[in-house]
């Protein structure tokens, strides 16, 4: 497998991913009509916890920040496990949202601020060196070449992934997708991150402080490999 890591060289990894912004949305933001407690929490929970559109977002405390949350349960469990953490989570998919709502509602954590819309212009509107941790776990793949820009682990993303991290904070992907792996590990390895992995363990076994999301469980449950991908702040 180490071999396939580098069928890219960087050159040829820099041109494909390219370096301009990825500003589109790619992906469904609508799903199936939603029933009338994902609706009502739409309209009464939603707008307690959600950030502004536009505008600087003031955070004071610990913070941690998701990317593409799904339903949400990863981001819930560590709200729960971490009540002095603030979690922020950004999620375009109505339902993933309002699925969401309803665990935030079931288990009354209030550490969660949410946003329905792209993760990247919440991240920027973020001071700099505000976060402890970020996750990005089971991103979209865009496994096609043509498609490479649209994925999140990109030059852009991560430069401002960089900045808004701490000194010493982590960034953690996880993914059951082997050429997304391979492209993480290429396009981070020699950005402002450092890879934690020193053995097969590190990268091939779920951390306990790690909690499972849907994707996956789903890939798990598919006799499918996960890996589990810490990078360090430099
Ligand atoms: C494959 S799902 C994984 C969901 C969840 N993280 C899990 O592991 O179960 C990827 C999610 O990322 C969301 N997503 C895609 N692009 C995004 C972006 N730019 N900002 C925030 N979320 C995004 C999608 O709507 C989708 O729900």
């Amino acid at each position: 497998m180490w071999g396939k890591l580098y069928r890219l060289t960087r050159n040829e990894l820099t041109h494909k991913a390219g370096t301009e912004p990825q500003r589109n949305l790619y992906g469904r933001r609508k799903g199936p009509k939603l029933r009338d407690r994902p609706a009502r929490l739409m309209a009464e929970l939603y707008p307690k916890l959600a950030l502004p559109d536009s505008g600087p977002i003031i955070v004071e405390q610990r913070n941690w920040f998701e990317v593409g949350f799904g339903k949400g349960e990863h981001m819930v469990v560590n709200a729960q496990a971490n009540p002095d953490v603030l979690c922020i989570g950004c999620e375009p998919y109505v339902n993933g949202m309002a699925a969401c709502l309803g665990l935030i509602e079931d288990t009354g954590i209030t550490n969660v601020r949410l946003y329905m819309g792209d993760a990247l212009s919440v991240l920027e509107r973020l001071p700099d060196a505000s976060l402890e941790k970020i996750f990005v776990l089971h991103p979209d793949p865009w496994p096609k070449t043509r498609h490479v820009r649209r994925r999140f682990i990109n030059e852009k993303p991560l430069a401002v992934m960089a900045a808004k991290l701490k000194a010493g904070g982590e960034l953690r992907v996880g993914t059951d997708h082997e050429i997304y792996m391979e492209h993480s590990l290429m396009t981070i390895s020699h950005k402002s991150f450092t890879w934690t992995a020193e053995a097969k363990k590190d990268w091939n076994i779920r951390p306990d402080d790690w909690p499972e999301t849907r994707y996956e469980a789903w890939a798990l449950g598919e006799g499918r490999p996960v890996w589990y991908l810490r990078f360090l702040r430099t």
